[in-house]
């Protein structure tokens, strides 16, 4: 679980948010947003990217690149591994389509290869959106944490942004607060229900909060004005 990001430390981080879906301002868009309000809130520098406003086309396998560390391919690629590589957090979102990430994430997955051993370090939080529940879900949230668990990053936490279909259904959902909780390194407690709901919480077993970080959040709640999806739904 990623440490509790104090204000002045999230000062130092670069969070980069790469949005996979081909639907602008869909779910997933939606999540990232909320994601990247409430890290710039803490402090951090925010960069927001949307796979689809780019062009980046699949890996020739040509290996190239294990001799030059570049790509043959001169396209969008080359400029978004470099903020990638310069991220300290990543936040990745990919609708799910047939039960997996979607093509688009798989392609620029696939072209990180010219830097797949310097990519290690980094905390990752996953976005998944569908219609189906968490257990549908799950199989595309492993997927990507393999990749990122692969790559030497730590996944900190999944966004769920479950039961979602048309634009906008994930406006209002308990996935948009525990977006905005992630980007400040926080998962709340759930009432538990249902099993995942005891998986979730034997999860957070697996960290200790140190001392200052306890003070930090026993500090008492300041209101401040609604920002992101919470302030255009008002
Ligand atoms: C080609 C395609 C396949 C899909 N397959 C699934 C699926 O297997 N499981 C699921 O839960 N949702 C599936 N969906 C629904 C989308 O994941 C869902 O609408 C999601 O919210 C889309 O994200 P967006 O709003 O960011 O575009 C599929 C949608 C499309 C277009």
């Amino acid at each position: 679980m990623g440490k509790v990001l104090r204000e002045g430390e999230c000062k130092m981080r670069k969070v980069l948010i790469i949005s996979s879906s081909p639907r602008k301002d869909g779910n997933s868009d939606m999540l990232c947003h909320e994601f990247a309000a409430a890290a710039r809130e803490a402090g951090a520098a925010v960069e927001e990217v949307a796979l689809r406003d780019l062009a980046i086309s699949p890996c020739r396998a040509c290996y190239d690149c294990w001799s030059t560390q570049r790509c043959v391919l001169r396209d969008d690629m080359a400029p978004l591994l470099e903020k990638i590589t310069a991220a300290d957090v990543l936040c990745v979102a990919t609708p799910v389509y047939f039960g997996l990430p979607c093509g688009q994430l798989k392609v620029m997955v696939d072209r990180l290869l010219p830097r797949w051993q310097g990519l290690g370090g980094k905390d990752v939080y996953l976005i998944v959106t569908g219609h189906d529940g968490r257990a549908g879900l799950a199989h595309a949230a492993d997927d990507l944490r393999l990749v990122f668990e692969n790559l030497g990053d730590t996944v900190c936490g999944v966004v769920w942004g479950e039961h979602v279909w048309q634009k906008g259904e994930v406006a209002g959902t308990a996935a948009v607060a525990l977006a905005w909780l992630m980007a400040k390194g926080a998962v709340p407690v759930v009432g538990m229900t249902k099993p995942h709901h005891v998986d979730g919480a034997v999860e957070a077993c697996g960290f200790a909060l140190t001392d200052e970080e306890c003070a930090y959040l026993e500090e008492p709640y300041v209101p401040h004005a609604l920002v992101g999806v919470m302030a255009e739904n008002r």
